[in-house]
């Protein structure tokens, strides 16, 4: 019912030059194509146009988003980026509401909450990220937290389409820690944001939204994550820095 999605998060890695090559090595290790699986790159925001290129040329099997909107259409916002230039480029997810944005950024639920309807609005794929600290999670409050934030963050949306809302839950404490979450602390939170997705826009709507878990993802784990019934994907940052390991937890999703 749900393809599962591998998504990329490139953070702030990767030149141009990098970027275009990494893109390219991926390329040929998916040559084969990636079957059901959908896989998404989002490679820092000058690396797009490049990316988006690689993607064309190579007829490479994957898609390309950014990390990053922000929701006016255009105007004097000196260092942003608007939706249209992101279609421009051929970008068709974004990640919004990443803790490193919420952390280093202050970018709170309610500015999730607009990006995800401006990219909607141009039929770009949301990728929304959740996700408790650690000592939310220590506290033992962690699922209340992330329910709290879906709820907020979806907040007078309307998902027509259900490929086309994608949600990331990453625990904070799990980000480039090595520490990673168990498969079953995973299951526990997707189990609890599809519920709650389901009480805001109906179980069939929510049955069909693709839920990621992202927190030190890597080629040995992701296929124990991938039994999970609400966990159908991952977003990884480190790992898909290289194209072995990367098309490794493509191919384990397959
Ligand atoms: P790591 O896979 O490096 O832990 O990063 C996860 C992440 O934040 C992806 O968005």
């Amino acid at each position: 019912m749900r393809n599962r999605m591998i998504a990329g998060n490139w953070k702030m890695n990767k030149t141009y030059t990098e970027g275009v090559q990494l893109a390219q090595d991926l390329a040929e290790a998916l040559s084969d194509g990636t079957g059901n699986v959908d896989v998404v790159v989002c490679p820092p925001t000058v690396d797009l146009k490049g990316v988006s290129t690689v993607i064309d040329q190579q007829s490479a099997p994957f898609a390309l988003g950014a990390q990053n909107v922000y929701w006016e259409e255009s105007g004097a916002y000196t260092g942003e980026t608007a939706p249209n230039m992101l279609e421009a480029v051929g970008a068709t997810y974004c990640i919004i509401g990443h803790s490193e944005r919420r952390d280093y950024f202050h970018e709170t639920d309610e500015d999730v909450n607009k990006k995800a309807k401006t990219l909607m609005a141009h039929n770009i794929v949301p990728i929304s990220c959740c996700g408790e600290p650690l000592e939310i999670r220590e506290a033992g409050t962690h699922v209340a937290y992330v329910v709290d934030q879906i709820k907020k963050d979806t907040e007078g949306l309307e998902i027509s389409d259900p490929a086309k809302y994608v949600v990331a839950y990453e625990p904070i404490w799990a980000i480039g820690t090595g520490k990673t979450a168990t498969a079953d602390d995973a299951q526990e939170v997707c189990g609890a944001i599809r519920a709650t997705l389901a009480e805001i826009f109906g179980q069939e709507t929510a049955d069909g939204i693709r839920i990621l878990y992202g927190g030190s993802a890597k080629p040995e784990n992701v296929a124990g994550f991938l039994e999970k019934e609400d966990v159908d994907g991952a977003l990884v940052g480190g790992a898909s820095l290289k194209a072995d390991s990367f098309s490794a937890m493509v191919k384990a999703a397959m």
